[in-house]
């Protein structure tokens, strides 16, 4: 279903809520337990998150930040006039408006995420700072079979910031390029920001900042089962557990059950014992040339990448070949 308000589309795919149950049930029924890292995502979720890139531990957004602020005019050369612009994960939309100082002629802008309200609240906001900007809001799920909306441009050009490549498997990510290079024509660009391996230190404190918002995201994935499905969670006996695992090359982000217990979820019940764990986000971090390895399986050629003087993170222009 397409609306549309103040020159600005919605398209609802609506697929999210008709899964979360079931993907719920599966994952807390494997060994070890599991949710997925997209459900971290409701409006809440999206609220903390962005509170995380605040944080000063949390050295992801201020650094990539920086880099599309340096490099901005170089990447609309790149990227080069009448394009459209459709960023995967689009948040609060917040670094398209770097990108927006330079690439004054975009025709379309099409923000997708999941965290459907979340989505809607920033592109109304954005559409009032940006009158002229014609945006196509899509909320779904960017991992499930997906048709954009049909885009009246030059050239298309994918946006992924803040390394959400990352919470993908290495598999996984191989099958999202193949999905983004299905949306793409050769000669289309994908801008893309990757976290880079570094100092263990620098990892663990980014995702167990001293405020505990990051715990606070982690756990909120209880509260929202509790609320849509009806689980009964007792969300004082778990806490957040965040560590890099260096033989995968991945931050972990885990949920530590405090005591044997017992959850329903609608009609099941799923026993948790003291000290195990629901595995909740993976955040790879790379290296630059194996990135370029994994993106080339599906047929982009790094034109270009940047990074900062303390190579934290890296921001990557590739083209369909
Ligand atoms: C790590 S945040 C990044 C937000 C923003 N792009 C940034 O760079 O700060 C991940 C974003 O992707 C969205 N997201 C996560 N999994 C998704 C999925 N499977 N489909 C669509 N959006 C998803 C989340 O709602 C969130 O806005």
């Amino acid at each position: 279903m397409t609306t549309v308000r103040h020159a600005i589309q919605f398209t609802d795919h609506g697929a999210v809520q008709s899964s979360f149950l079931t993907e719920v049930l599966k994952g807390l029924k494997r060994e070890p337990k599991t949710l997925p890292a997209k459900f971290l995502y409701d409006e809440r979720g999206s609220e903390l998150f962005e509170e995380i890139t605040n944080l000063t531990e949390y050295y992801p957004t201020r650094t990539e930040i920086a880099i599309l602020e340096r490099v901005k005019h170089e990447l609309a050369l790149l990227i080069g006039p009448e394009a459209a612009l459709i960023e995967f994960g689009s948040g609060s939309s917040r670094k398209i408006q770097i990108l927006l100082q330079a690439l004054k002629d975009l025709t379309v802008y099409v923000p997708i995420d999941i965290s459907k309200e979340f989505l809607y609240a920033s592109s109304l906001k954005l559409g009032h700072d940006y009158p002229s900007l014609h945006i196509h809001a899509v909320a779904g799920d960017y991992t499930a079979p997906m048709t954009l909306p049909e885009l009246n441009c030059r050239k298309k050009a994918a946006f992924f910031p803040g390394s959400t490549i990352g919470n993908f498997e290495p598999h996984e990510a191989g099958a999202f390029f193949d999905t983004v290079a299905a949306m793409l024509e050769k000669g289309d660009g994908f801008l893309i920001g990757v976290d880079l391996k570094k100092d263990i230190r620098i990892l663990n404190a980014a995702y167990n900042d001293a405020r505990g918002i990051t715990a606070e995201f982690n756990l909120n994935i209880l509260k929202r089962m509790n609320r849509e499905l009806s689980a009964d969670f007792d969300l004082e006996a778990y806490r957040h557990h965040a560590f890099y695992n260096e033989a995968k090359g991945r931050m972990e982000m885990h949920i530590i059950s405090q005591k044997d217990q017992k959850v329903t979820i609608q009609s099941e019940e799923i026993a948790i014992q003291k000290g195990e764990t629901i595995h909740t986000e993976n955040s790879y971090k790379y290296e630059v040339e194996d990135f370029h390895n994994l993106a080339s399986k599906s047929g982009f050629t790094a034109q270009k990448f940047w990074t900062d003087e303390k190579r934290l993170f890296s921001l990557h222009y590739l083209e369909l070949r």
